[in-house]
């Protein structure tokens, strides 16, 4: 029965889900198969780049997310450009250059302004960013660069508007745009230089300097310059490809997430009209005196419908084992043990059992008959909100604390207390006005005075289960107060305190790893983080002693105002077995 899914009977659930929230008995070794939602969760194949074309939806990959960022980049580059050859043509005024080469610079840049206003204008519809566009201004730019190096002089700072020019380049996609871009750069620049230091020409600019300077340094100052050519694209291209990554893998893991609550939401949705009342197979049909009507409620074995006594009327709930499953010995067993254990208890806080039959009696099916409650279970109003007011947690804690007391002072161990298992009644009990909190479902119980079941492996549901049940070993009434630990580190959170991708991994971390700090998923005080980690102690022995003492001491913690002897066992459980960090 590996993988029977408890909450999730229809047909869209026969995938096994590594969701933790199964009742399991399963056999060492047998892990359910998560093939199917691992291909549906697994990623989507990695994207292809895009080319600079048009695009008017919203980002989809880490390139046409930084596209957006370039065009804007690429305008306010022209922005400043414009500014730059502005104080530029200003400058020709005022330094003794070449007349001829200070038209031909005046000229350049005019045209560079044009050109460039165009383009700034026509960027602001993206369709409009084009490798063109981009190739005709970057040529602008590395020409007007080398207009300046040779109007202001190959070896002063008029190189670093080149500079400029190539990481803003290679910043872009055009990578091939990019490339030609630096070597041309490069040649022309090396050209230049070439020429003023074997002395084939002079140097034109207007702050070469007078002071005689060898060839050999002049070569050395020009490799310097090419040098920063070199540094300024390969590092534009770092940067670019550091970015990418980045933004690729921010989008990869949103989407997985995204992802994954949108599945979380359909199986939510189909679970919803799974577990939805209304008729089932034995509506109608008359059971030890008990006239059935709806189903209320769904498990792994049983399907629980609301009832009336056929001759009184008197309301009740019954339970009977789903199809398929009656003429099973083992089963059956399970509906002696779930009477046995509800006769044996004396708690208001547990399902009141009103009698049933665990033998197939003259075709009748086996059932048990309890009273009928109205309310719903923790597992649907935590489906509601992923944490419990702190309020309903404390009643919570104090009700289900109280009533497996009970349970273990009649000898029952329930092994498999989740949120499908505890229910809010909403009568109101006995004259209480909230609600009232009860256990059901005995049907994994072991009672001290019934012989022992025949069964072998991990019997609980993995989310909720003690250390010592993973492992397959005895369980004790403490096996039970760590699944109230574990209820209540969930409402308090809104998160299990163990998660992993399937069973067995979850059985692991139950065994070996430690939860994170509760502090550090929800605003808590810090003695609520010392409650848990002796609630959740992997050690029967070092977790609280009955049901009472863990809820006083939830009670004080939320406070803020355990007991010293508490903190003191706490911290030292802490030392020796630290929180972990969630990923
Ligand atoms: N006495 C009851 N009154 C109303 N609803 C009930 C009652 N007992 C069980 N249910 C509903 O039926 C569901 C399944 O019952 P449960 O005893 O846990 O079955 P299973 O043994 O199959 O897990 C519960 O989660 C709850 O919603
Ligand atoms: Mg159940």
């Amino acid at each position: 029965m590996a993988g029977a899914a408890d909450e999730n009977p229809g047909p869209a659930h026969q995938a096994a889900l590594p969701s933790g929230e199964t009742t399991a008995l399963l056999p060492a070794g047998e892990v359910p198969s998560i093939a199917p939602l691992a291909r549906a969760l697994a990623p989507p194949p990695a994207p292809r780049p895009a080319p600079v074309t048009a695009r008017d939806t919203a980002p989809v990959t880490a390139i046409d997310a930084m596209r957006d960022e370039e065009i804007a980049r690429t305008r306010l580059f022209i922005r400043m450009g414009w500014l730059l050859s502005l104080f530029g043509i200003g400058t020709v005024f005022v330094i003794d250059a070449p007349r001829a080469l200070a038209i031909l610079f005046v000229a350049g840049v005019v045209i560079g302004i044009i050109v460039s206003f165009g383009y700034h204008r026509a960027f602001a519809d993206p369709r409009n960013y084009t490798r063109r566009a981009l190739l005709t201004l970057a040529a602008i730019c590395i020409a007007n660069g080398h207009l300046a190096v040779l109007l202001y002089g190959t070896f002063s700072a008029a190189p670093i508007l080149i500079v400029i020019g190539i990481h803003f380049v290679a910043r872009t996609e055009a990578e091939r745009i990019a490339r030609g871009i630096f070597a041309s750069a490069v040649v022309c620049y090396a050209a230049i230089a070439a020429a003023i230091a074997s002395r084939a020409i002079a140097d034109p600019g207007v702050f070469a300097s007078d002071v005689p300077t060898s060839g050999a340094a002049l070569a050395i100052g020009a490799l310097f310059v090419l040098a920063t050519f070199w540094l300024a694209y390969h590092t534009a291209r770092q940067l670019r490809a550091a970015s990418l990554a980045a933004i690729d893998d921010l989008q990869r893991t949103t989407r997985l997430a995204s992802q994954r609550a949108a599945l979380m939401d359909e199986l939510l949705g189909d679970l919803e009209r799974a577990l939805r009342a209304g008729p089932g197979r034995h509506t109608d049909e008359v059971i030890g005196e008990l006239r059935l009507g709806a189903v209320l409620g769904r498990g792994a074995m049983g399907e629980v419908y609301e009832a009336h006594h056929a001759v009184t009327g008197a309301p009740a709930a019954v339970k009977l084992l789903r199809p398929g499953l009656a003429g099973d010995p083992a089963q059956r067993a399970r509906f002696a043990r779930e009477l046995a254990a509800g006769r044996a208890i004396a708690s208001p806080h547990v399902v009141r059992i009103l009698g049933g039959s665990a033998e197939l009696a003259g075709g009748a099916p086996p059932f048990l008959a309890m009273e009928r409650l109205h309310g719903g279970t923790l597992a649907e109003l935590l489906r509601r909100e992923p944490r419990l007011p702190a309020d309903e947690l404390r009643a919570l804690a104090r009700q289900i604390g109280a009533a497996l007391d009970a349970a273990a002072a009649a000898g029952v161990v329930h092994r498999d207390v989740k949120p499908t298992n505890l229910f809010r009644s909403d009568d109101g009990g006995a004259g209480v006005g909230a609600g009232m909190w009860k256990i059901l479902d005995f049907g994994v119980a072991r009672i001290a005075a019934e012989p022992a079941p025949d069964e072998r492996g991990v019997i609980g549901t993995p989310h909720y289960m003690a250390p010592e049940q993973a492992l397959g070993q005895p369980a004790g009434p403490r096996a039970d107060l760590h699944a109230l630990g574990a209820i209540a580190y969930r409402c308090a959170t809104g998160c299990h305190p163990y998660d992993a991708a399937d069973t067995a991994a979850l059985l692991y971390a139950i065994v070996h790893r430690m939860p994170a700090r509760p502090g550090a998923l929800a605003e808590l005080p810090a003695d609520l983080d010392r409650f848990s980690a002796i609630a959740l102690a992997k050690s029967p022995d070092e977790r609280f002693a009955t049901g009472a003492a863990l809820a006083r001491a939830r009670d004080t913690a939320l406070a803020g105002a355990l007991d010293p002897a508490t903190r003191e066992r706490a911290d030292a459980l802490i030392r020796r077995r630290p929180w972990e960090v969630r990923r």
